[in-house]
């Protein structure tokens, strides 16, 4: 099934509702009030992963899902019914191993497993939206992009997606579909307005470029971008442009995203969720959202048009710099 499909049977806004820290370093009470806020406001696309937060602070990995699962539990069916689910395997650690270094992979039977796993701990039956979070060369293609089309096909996901693939797997992903393509409806990357400098090493992240875009695009793969905000390096004095952002290359595209800011009346971060949506080639920014306010400011952001010359002049600092 297309995302696009999913996404027009309810009219939710052009965004997805990061819930990485729900959990962890978001406590679940103020993570259920933000997912509250965003249930009231029609934000009904949730992505989480079953990995999310091992890293934070006494986390394990089960506490984003169990967060969500709990708030579903206790706001009733009709609730699940108007949300859009969206979590990720593959990349939890496996019991015992420390990090990234050995994950649960994406074998037919550690999918089978981590999905069953995850409807448990977000009370449902199935999802909406299920990724392979990350690219594990361990396992022929064939066989992921095989079992998790059997997974769609019983029902216990609506759609299927990647996430974290380079312009070749991706490639070799639809090919090993066959004629059909690989199914996936999706592929979530990292995106923003910024291009990091060339050497920069954002792994396990991976950049959604030029190349993977056309391949997405060929393919009819709709595109989503996570860390759109920087952790809010746009608005926020407290907030570094991360590694490998803050380059002299960058410094004429961060001069037409203020100028744009201020000829719009959005804040720099705003305009760069609206340009996500509204660029030729869209790609639907995954925000994470720690607060009320921040659910509000998200949404203005993506139902702001942006006027066609800004989209442009923003359009080619970016590829200039
Ligand atoms: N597929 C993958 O491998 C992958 C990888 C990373 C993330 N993700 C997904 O993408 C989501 C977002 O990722 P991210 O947290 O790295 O991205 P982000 O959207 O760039 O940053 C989110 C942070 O920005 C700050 N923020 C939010 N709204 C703001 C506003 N209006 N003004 C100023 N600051 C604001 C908040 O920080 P404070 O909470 O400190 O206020 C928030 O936690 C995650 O939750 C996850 O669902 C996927």
């Amino acid at each position: 099934m297309e995302l696009t499909e999913i996404l027009a049977e309810v009219p939710v806004p052009s965004m997805a509702v990061g819930t990485m820290y729900f959990g962890t370093t978001v406590p679940a009470a103020e993570a259920h009030s933000v997912l509250d806020v965003a249930h009231e406001q029609g934000a009904w696309f949730w992505d989480t992963a079953n990995n999310y937060a091992f890293w934070a602070k006494g986390g394990t990995g089960d506490e984003s899902e169990k967060c969500l699962g709990d708030w579903l539990a206790t706001r009733g069916p009709r609730a699940r019914e108007e949300v859009m689910l969206a979590t990720k395997v593959g990349a939890r650690p496996r019991p015992g191993s420390v990090g990234l270094s050995d994950p649960m992979g994406l074998s037919a039977a550690a999918l089978r497993e981590q999905l069953t796993d995850s409807l448990k701990r977000l009370n449902t039956a199935h999802v909406d939206v299920l990724y392979a979070h990350i690219d594990d060369r361990t396992v022929p293609l064939e066989e992921t992009v095989g079992v998790l089309g059997e997974l769609q096909a019983e029902g216990l996901t609506r759609a299927i997606a990647a996430s974290n693939l380079r312009a070749d797997r991706l490639a070799k992903a639809v090919d090993a579909g066959g004629p059909s393509g690989s199914g996936y409806a999706a592929l979530q990357q990292r995106f923003t307005y910024l291009v990091p400098d060339s050497e920069a090493d954002l792994s396990p992240h991976v950049l959604l470029d030029g190349p993977i875009e056309q391949i997405c695009i060929n393919a009819g793969i709709a595109m989503l971008g996570y860390s759109p905000l920087l952790s809010g390096a746009y608005t926020r004095d407290d907030r570094p442009l991360p590694d490998g952002y803050a380059t002299s290359a960058n410094d004429a595209a961060l001069g037409e995203l203020h100028s744009v800011s201020d000829q719009v009346g959005l804040d720099a971060g705003q305009v760069v969720l609206a340009w996500m949506g509204q660029r030729d080639r869209p790609v639907l920014p995954v925000i994470g959202l720690s607060g009320p306010e921040q659910v509000d400011s998200a949404l203005h952001a993506v139902s702001t048009a942006l006027p066609v010359e800004a989209l442009t002049r923003l359009d080619a600092a970016r590829s200039s710099a």
